[in-house]
């Protein structure tokens, strides 16, 4: 594949995630799916993984790797909750908001997080570049409200008043 093609976007130069060693790994990914696009979460999870979020030339890059067009791999990657579309802090906390965790008090949850990160905005990074907060979706744990996710850890019966103590473990 000619990386040269989609090297350069508007005045930056975008360097491409798939050379060298992660090319090898994408090879050898794809040798174990069926069709290309069906290594297609797994590719952008490799992009994540790299550059910590997926701009929209990597997803680029991606449909070009995979023979899809630009816009297949960009409704999957606005889809789904664990694609950045953006730069986000070292650990990116999801909270639950739906109407049972909603009941029991998620807002407020939200709300210290906020204050407490120092996130001007759900979706916004700390200045210290520690925290993004986002509100998401039932996580599957509504008899523990308020369930959050920092990164892959899974947290439950998160109350305002544990919110510091919390943050504290994550540096
Ligand atoms: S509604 Fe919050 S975890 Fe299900």
């Amino acid at each position: 594949m000619d990386h040269s093609s989609g090297g350069a976007i508007g005045e930056t130069p975008y360097p491409p995630v798939f050379v060298g060693a992660m090319k090898e790994e994408l090879d050898a990914l794809l040798g174990r799916y069926p069709t290309k696009m069906a290594a297609l979460l797994p590719t952008l999870w490799m992009v994540q993984r790299e550059r910590g979020w997926v701009s929209e030339e990597a997803m680029v890059e991606v449909s070009q790797e995979l023979e899809l067009t630009p816009a297949y791999v960009k409704g999957v990657v606005t889809f789904y909750t664990m694609y950045h579309q953006h730069p986000v802090g070292r650990y990116f906390i999801q909270v639950c908001t739906t109407s049972p965790c909603g009941a029991c008090g998620a807002e407020k949850v939200v709300e210290t997080l906020l204050e407490e990160t120092g996130c001007a905005d759900l979706g916004a990074t700390s200045p210290d570049g520690r925290f993004t907060v986002i509100e998401v979706e039932c996580l599957g744990a509504c008899g523990f409200a308020t369930p959050i996710m920092v990164n892959d850890e899974f947290i439950e019966s998160v109350t305002p008043e544990k919110v510091s103590q919390i943050l504290s473990q994550f540096k």
